[in-house]
């Protein structure tokens, strides 16, 4: 039975290497627990998508809500999946930063990154979009 869940957070410590840390944690364990999904990180705040197994995506959620790293955690969006969308990737990166605007022009108000402004299903769309656009490094 396999899950997705999205959620949205804030980061405590914004630089590159509290980021970069995560993401080696999430590449050292993901495959172990067969989690794969996308972390969209832009101006302080992170997007992220898992999926996987139920128990595993829930054990994982529960690991993620408890860390210090960021706060706010809102869940946006949780589903029972046939298939995977982003099984390419143990946790693939998106750094906003270095991203055109116009996608996020394309599903917000501004061209920010601000999923606690929009529905879950858009902010999946612009990861499904991300995705589509190869602007996701870090293919595993
Ligand atoms: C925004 C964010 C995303 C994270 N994503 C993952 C993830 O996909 N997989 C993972 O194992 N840990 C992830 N973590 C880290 C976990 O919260 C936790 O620190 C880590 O799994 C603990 O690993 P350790 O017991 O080896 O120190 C994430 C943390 C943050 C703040």
């Amino acid at each position: 039975m396999l899950v997705r869940l999205l959620y949205a957070s804030r980061a405590v410590d914004t630089s590159p290497a509290a980021i970069e840390a995560i993401l080696e944690k999430a590449r050292e364990h993901n495959p172990v627990s067969g989690i794969t999904g996308i972390l969209c990180y832009g101006g302080g705040i992170f997007l992220q998508a898992i999926e996987g197994g139920r128990m595993q995506v829930s054990e994982l959620f529960g690991t993620i809500l408890a860390d210090k790293r960021h706060k706010d955690v809102a869940l946006l969006h949780y589903e029972e999946i046939f298939e995977r969308r982003f099984g390419g990737w143990t946790m693939g990166q998106v750094n906003l930063a270095k991203l055109n605007h116009s996608i996020l022009l394309k599903y917000s108000e501004k061209p920010e990154l601000d999923p606690y402004a929009v529905s879950g299903k858009v902010s999946l769309a612009l990861l499904e979009d991300l995705m589509a656009t190869a602007a996701i490094c870090g293919r595993v």
